[in-house]
């Protein structure tokens, strides 16, 4: 998704309390920031944020963390929330490739990476949101048994990533190849799922379990 910065939306991000420009500062201390011990799940690459709303609308009970790298849809998930008069959801205009520095081990419960950008060409392959590379960022703050939840329509970069998972010491726990016709309950559909879907592609998805990799950081 290509947009041109636009310094409107900058404007309007500074003068809304739920974001974070200042996120280094919070490392450890989300918990104090949202004023509980609720857990914490982040959606990665939120774009205008229909699914991250509708989780916080729904799940009053946990803490959301919006991250895009564009302030331009940023502002969208924000108008949403403060429509709904949502206190349990944060937003932070960020790069993910700067994800490392954000948070303590353990201060995470869940991922969601919804539709990130498929990278075909091999030399660009590091540069997605489930390379092994990335996973490995993400291990410093999830917890032991956190989840990442993945959804795209690519088969490529799906059939990639059950394996960046695995190559990460992910657990599989549930995969689809056609979410909107599988057992799995509670979907939340985002904006780029009803674009794909109403073209008749067929979503794969996939939960994975952080497993295996504590002692690789504290040893
Ligand atoms: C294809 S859109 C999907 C948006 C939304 N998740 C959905 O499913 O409707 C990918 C989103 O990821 C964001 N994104 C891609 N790479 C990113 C990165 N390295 N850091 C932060 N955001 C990124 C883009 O700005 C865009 O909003």
């Amino acid at each position: 998704m290509r947009l041109r910065k636009k310094g409107w939306a900058k404007l309007e991000l500074e003068k809304e309390p739920k974001v974070i420009f200042s996120s280094l500062d919070h490392k450890g201390q989300w918990k104090e920031l949202f004023g509980n011990s609720d857990p914490i799940h982040l959606e990665l690459g939120c774009g205008r944020g229909r699914f991250i709303n509708q989780l916080a609308f729904t799940n009053t009970n946990i803490n959301y963390i919006a991250l895009d790298v564009y302030d331009e849809l940023l502002v969208h998930v924000l108008r949403r929330a403060n429509e709904n008069q949502l206190n349990n959801i944060r937003v932070i205009p960020i790069n993910i490739k700067n994800i490392g520095d954000l948070f303590e081990q353990d201060e995470i419960e869940k991922i969601y990476i919804n539709f990130c950008t498929p990278w075909p060409k091999k030399k660009h392959h590091k540069r997605r949101l489930t390379h092994p590379n990335f996973l490995r960022l993400y291990q410093t703050f999830l917890k032991e048994d956190a989840e990442i939840w993945f959804k795209t329509d690519d088969d490529l970069l799906f059939t990639d990533s059950l394996e960046y998972f695995k190559e990460a010491g992910f657990k599989e726990l549930y995969r689809t190849y056609d979410l909107h016709q599988s057992d799995f309950q509670g979907n939340s559909i985002t904006e780029y799922e009803e674009k794909f879907s109403s073209q008749s592609i067929k979503i794969k998805f996939v939960r994975v379990r952080n497993s295996s990799n504590r002692a690789r950081y504290h040893v």
